[in-house]
């Protein structure tokens, strides 16, 4: 017979040694129980992501000693995720190493399709292997990996609700008002218009009160790029040369493509890059759009000092900062 599966007792191998599950009912009764424990233990991951995406608040810190404050919405979803996939694949190879077949065979392979004969043989030693397996007996494992593999299936489901609804005009809501003082990030510390040298760049961040929390979606929308120049460098009208100070212009960080952090900075060429589709912004130019797919300047943020020589934003953003695709009514 062609293409057939059939155990073999080669002469050139060493002896074939039986796990206990094999030969001790007791142990793989304890086998079967710690699989099935560890298909619970996935379970109650999906079930602490559910529950931390839903009674969680976004805005939700921890502290803990080695890693500070932690947003513990983030921190839970990420444990949850964790457990449910580790423990689920932790629960499968346990499950093959000590309860499934344990024979070792020789497959006959031959090139082309097989004869029916031999196919209906190959799907009977499947339906064969389905039964050793013992899914149909253990029924406490099939009950718990049911379980476990329906609710790992819900995660992408609920986290594809983050993928709406549409912000609406929230992204020309920004933490930044005439007057709010410009602070490092990290650091929080107000900065001064000496603190930045001809060619420096700097993230900076709105002032907010002391032991008050950032929120997530605040720091992504107010997160803005200092970059200093020599005043002479700069190829812009009246207005926008009015929004700069001694040299120094602020841009929102978010692309104005698809919101990616604008990161880059060629010092050289004075042009800003944003390292997701190559969007190529001129700083001296009101970070007009010199390269790729953005469809319109970075927003600048119009700066000033206050009486003690501190960097201030003269006024909020005059337009909603990041993708421009949001503002389309269609
Ligand atoms: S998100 Fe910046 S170029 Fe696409």
């Amino acid at each position: 017979m062609s293409n057939e599966i059939e155990a073999i007792k080669d002469p050139g191998l060493p002896a074939h040694v039986h796990r206990r599950a094999d030969t001790d009912p007791k142990a793989a009764l304890k086998a079967e129980r710690q699989v099935a424990i560890l298909f619970l233990l996935s379970a109650l991951g999906t079930l602490t992501l559910i529950g931390s995406y839903f009674f969680i608040p976004q805005d939700a810190f921890i502290f803990f000693p080695v890693l500070g404050n932690t947003n513990a919405h983030q921190l839970f979803l990420g444990l949850g995720m964790a457990a449910s996939l580790f423990f689920i694949g932790m629960g499968a190879i346990h499950w093959a190493k000590t309860l499934m077949p344990d024979e070792e065979v020789i497959i006959q392979r031959h090139e082309f399709r097989s004869e029916d004969e031999d196919r209906a043989d190959l799907i009977a030693t499947a339906k064969a292997g389905a039964a050793a397996a013992g899914l149909g007996r253990r029924s406490l494992i099939k009950r718990s990996l049911a379980l476990s593999l329906g609710l790992v299936g819900l995660s992408p489901l609920i986290l594809l609700r983050d993928l709406g609804p549409l912000p609406g005009d929230e992204l020309k809501k920004t933490s930044w008002k005439a007057g709010t003082r410009l602070v490092t990030d990290p650091g929080d510390r107000p900065i001064r218009a000496d603190d930045l040298e001809v060619g420096a760049v700097a993230q900076t961040l709105p002032q907010i009160g002391e032991g008050v929390h950032r929120k997530l979606s605040d720091i992504g929308k107010d997160a803005v790029l200092l970059i200093r120049l020599r005043p002479e460098e700069f190829n812009l009208d009246a207005e926008r040369l009015s929004w700069t100070h001694e040299g120094i212009i602020a841009f929102s960080k978010i692309c104005s493509h698809m919101g990616c952090a604008v990161a880059l900075y060629e010092q050289q060429t004075k042009h800003l890059l944003c390292p997701c589709h190559q969007s190529t912004f001129d700083v001296t130019r009101a970070a007009k759009v010199i390269f790729g797919p953005s469809a319109r300047p970075l927003p600048q943020l119009a700066i000033t000092v206050d009486s003690e020589g501190y960097l201030i934003a003269k006024q909020p953003f005059s337009e909603p900062v990041g993708p421009s695709f949001w503002e389309r009514s269609s």
